[in-house]
């Protein structure tokens, strides 16, 4: 299990506070990294710490929105101030998702996925593969199944996640001679806040489960798997590929 160890490795966690980046920055520390956790909330990502820090590893909750460039400087400049780096790891998680009729969807809404999801995705991981270049690094970024394959009134969230697969195989490519490596992971239907909405409602939980041929919603724990091995050096040669955990949906 060696190649699994994080021991001794820095990581950031953005939308660390609750949900599948919470479980990600748990793993990662169970795995032996130091994480530093934010998100919007800055005391739920000060409780993310303490989890953390009960676990051993040093652990920073940073307040800090995604959707804004200025608050991912300002998250950069804390991260230097608390002498916590440079980062070998980075996992973007922060995400919205909205499901409205497309005829309905205004440009502004539009921009809120592409904001929080590509910019607030894409800032975070340029600004820490600056510090990874030439000493090597792994950045993990969340997609969904629905930016893969298509879901009714998600066309704004879908093509946000479109453009995360995009990311992750231009800037594998790009930032492979920097010894960084891009991936990311492709959750189907998780069991969170996020998807509480659907499958708190028995009718459209049972609709939504019989899709899924192991016939039951993931667990957060059941993505931070996968995300503490694409952080590893059991990963070493995986880049560019974004990992599909749904249950078994797409393989229909
Ligand atoms: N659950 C699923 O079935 C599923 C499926 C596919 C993909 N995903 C993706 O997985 C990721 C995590 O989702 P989840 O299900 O764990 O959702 P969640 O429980 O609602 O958690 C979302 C996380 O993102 C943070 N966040 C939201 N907007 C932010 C912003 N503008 N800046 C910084 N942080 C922000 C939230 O904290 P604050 O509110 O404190 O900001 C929270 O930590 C998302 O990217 C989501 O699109 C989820």
């Amino acid at each position: 299990m060696a190649s699994f160890d994080l021991s001794g490795k820095r990581a950031l966690v953005t939308g660390g506070s609750r949900g599948i980046g919470r479980a990600i920055a748990v793993g990662l520390a169970r795995a032996g990294a130091d994480v530093a956790v934010t998100s919007r909330s800055a005391d739920r990502c000060e409780e993310a710490a303490s989890e953390i820090r009960a676990l051993g590893r040093a652990s920073h909750g940073i307040g800090c929105d995604v959707a804004k460039g200025e608050d991912v400087v300002r998250l950069f400049e804390e991260l230097a101030k608390r002498d916590f780096g440079p980062l070998d790891s980075v996992v973007t998680c922060a995400g919205t998702a909205g499901m409205q009729p497309s005829l309905m969807l205004e440009r502004q809404d539009m921009q809120l996925m592409l904001d929080v999801h590509v910019h607030g995705s894409f800032d975070v991981a340029r600004r820490a593969a600056l510090q990874m270049q030439g000493r090597g690094g792994s950045i993990v970024f969340c997609s969904s199944v629905w930016g893969i394959g298509s879901q009714r009134m998600a066309a704004a969230y879908g093509a946000a996640k479109a453009a995360i697969c995009s990311l992750t195989r231009t800037l594998a490519v790009e930032w492979a001679p920097l010894k960084i490596r891009v991936n990311a992971v492709a959750p189907g239907l998780i069991e969170t806040d996020m998807t509480a909405p659907l499958l708190d409602d028995p009718g459209m939980r049972d609709k939504m489960l019989k899709s899924v041929p192991l016939r039951r919603a993931g667990s957060p724990d059941e993505i931070a798997g996968a995300a503490v091995f694409l952080c590893s050096s059991a990963a070493s040669y995986v880049t560019g590929h974004t990992l599909v955990i749904d249950g078994g949906v797409r393989a229909r």
